[in-house]
């Protein structure tokens, strides 16, 4: 039987859990907005035409931020196509998924949307067809308080207070050929240093991202983040990454469980490099990561599809990478969210990608009913257990197996953090397909604990581990109560007290310890 023991101790922590880790992702593709947050003829539509039903999911599920409106289409978009009276607002071609967009939803709706849902925005500005005039234009439409061109055009839409967005991407995965308007690392940093300066004239408050890698598989890699670093480090305060995960003919199941092992990898080299350029400057500054899109996707079935391959119709709203996720995925999910909270000191914002429909967290039909898919689980769990607390930094000894991509992997995964007022909440992941796992938990300086509420995802009851939600069935993958989680008080006094359960097989689980008394 695979074992491991985690050690933890109260005053080893590594950083406060960033508020804005647990953000998601709203693009202008597919279903995502159009019958996915946005539905005016839907039952449930409320006087601005978006859904309640999933505006109630997402409050559950309860993403930070929201980065919007791209993704791809950000790199073709015209902002000042989506404000204003909505008849007077032209249809235009989307080339990044081969769709209409009827610019029926611009960031006035949006910002609506994210009030209701209680989240904060994370803007995109467009670097592939626009440049420095327009995200300054946006910033200024979106920012500032009135008497200039923009913001009285946002006053004349009925918003008389600005909308204070502080977060802003400067353009979306520049380092991809796939992406309008890509360029090479030099020609995007100058670009986006340019711009950065200019949209902090226009408002000195707001935090920039540069574009970092599409992926740590692209060829560029590595040199791109340090060319960008090296033109930009003093004019922004975070450097994005994307990574998506498959399993598929080329990743084995193996190493698709072990895909955490890949983030890990990624946000370490990119600390590096930032590092490695800040050395260089002599500079005090940090660079953080910005995670902004990462999640599991079936993207060979995307890159063999045939509106990939532009031989669909031009189509408004389609059905595109809408991915149905099952209990494997959402085991890797809990494991990608447990690399990007372990790493919180450096990743200060993560957006999942993408919050409806399309690669998404939950799922709703035109017309129909609105679910949580089985990655929205570990999400939301991770998100009401850890914000607010402090993450420690873990020390696992685990059985592990063999991966062709990563070497030997860790079959049990841990991070965990502990809370003012004396809790201690455990992520835990066993990767092992057939065999339960025993899991030790020292734990040193805290003080004496018993167990908590303890949760598992994990197939069971005769489901396999394909199970998945559905319309229908919108529970049937589901966490469920793990019992049988013991404190051994210490052996001595000094020694730590021990956490003892047992996980199942391809399961994700959170462990709370709470005060004893
Ligand atoms: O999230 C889907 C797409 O994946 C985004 O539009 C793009 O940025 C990434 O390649």
């Amino acid at each position: 039987m695979p074992r491991a023991r985690a050690a933890l101790d109260a005053s080893f922590t590594t950083a406060p859990v960033p508020r804005r880790l647990f953000g998601s992702f709203v693009e202008h593709m597919g279903r995502c907005v159009y019958t996915g947050i946005y539905e005016p003829d839907h039952a449930t539509a409320d006087a601005d035409g978006l859904r309640s039903d999933v505006l109630d999911l997402v409050r559950e599920v309860g993403p930070t931020i929201v980065r919007y409106p791209g993704g791809n289409f950000v790199s073709g978009y015209d902002w000042e196509d989506g404000v204003g009276p909505v008849a007077d607002r032209p249809r235009r071609i989307d080339r990044a998924w081969r769709t209409v967009e009827t610019n029926a939803f611009g960031l006035d709706e949006f910002s609506r949307w994210a009030d209701k849902a209680g989240t904060e925005t994370m803007y995109a500005v467009n670097l592939g067809t626009h440049g420095l005039q327009e995200a300054c234009d946006v910033l200024e439409y979106a920012n500032h308080p009135g008497g200039t061109k923009f913001s009285d055009l946002r006053r004349s839409h009925g918003r008389e207070q600005p909308y204070g967005i502080e977060w802003w991407c400067l353009g979306n995965e520049m380092d991809g050929p796939w992406q309008t308007g890509h360029k090479t690392a030099l020609e995007y940093a100058r670009l986006a240093g340019e711009t950065a300066r200019a949209m902090r004239q226009v408002d000195p408050s707001v935090k920039l991202v540069a574009c970092g890698s599409s992926s740590r598989a692209m060829p560029t890699f590595g040199e791109w983040e340090r060319v960008v670093l090296e033109e930009c480090y003093d004019d922004v305060e975070l450097i994005s990454a994307h990574a998506y995960y498959e399993e598929s003919e080329t990743t084995p199941l193996a190493d698709f469980l072990a895909s955490a092992v890949d983030m890990d990898l990624f946000i370490g080299s990119v600390a590096a490099t930032a590092d490695a350029v800040g050395a260089k400057k002599k500079s005090a500054k940090k660079i953080g990561i910005s995670f902004d899109e990462w999640n599991v996707w079936n993207q060979t079935a995307w890159n063999t599809s045939e509106r990939a391959a532009g031989r669909t119709e031009w189509d408004v709203a389609p059905r595109v990478i809408e991915d149905e996720y099952s209990v494997t995925d959402a085991v890797v999910v809990g494991t990608l969210l447990n690399s990007l909270l372990r790493h919180g000191d450096r990743v200060l914002v993560g957006c999942q990608a993408q919050l409806v429909n399309v690669i998404g967290l939950l799922r709703s039909e035109p017309g129909g009913a609105a679910w949580k898919q089985p990655i929205a689980l570990p999400f939301q769990e991770m998100r009401n257990r850890a914000l607010g607390a402090t993450i420690l930094d873990v020390r696992t000894t685990s059985t592990t197996y063999e991966t062709g991509r990563y070497g030997a992997v860790d079959l049990v995964d841990v991070t965990a953090v502990t809370h003012d007022d004396g809790r201690v909440t455990a992520f835990v992941a066993n990767r092992s397909l057939d065999e339960a796992a025993d899991v030790d938990v020292a734990l040193g300086g805290f003080g004496p604990l018993v167990p908590g509420e303890a949760l598992v995802l994990a197939a069971t009851d005769g489901q396999d581990r394909w199970a998945t939600n559905t319309a229908d069935a919108p529970d049937a993958v589901r966490l469920r109560p793990l019992s049988g989680v013991t404190v051994e008080a210490p052996e001595r006094p000094g020694a730590a007290a021990v956490a003892r359960f047992q996980l199942p097989p391809l399961s994700w689980a959170v462990v709370e310890l709470v005060p004893a008394s």
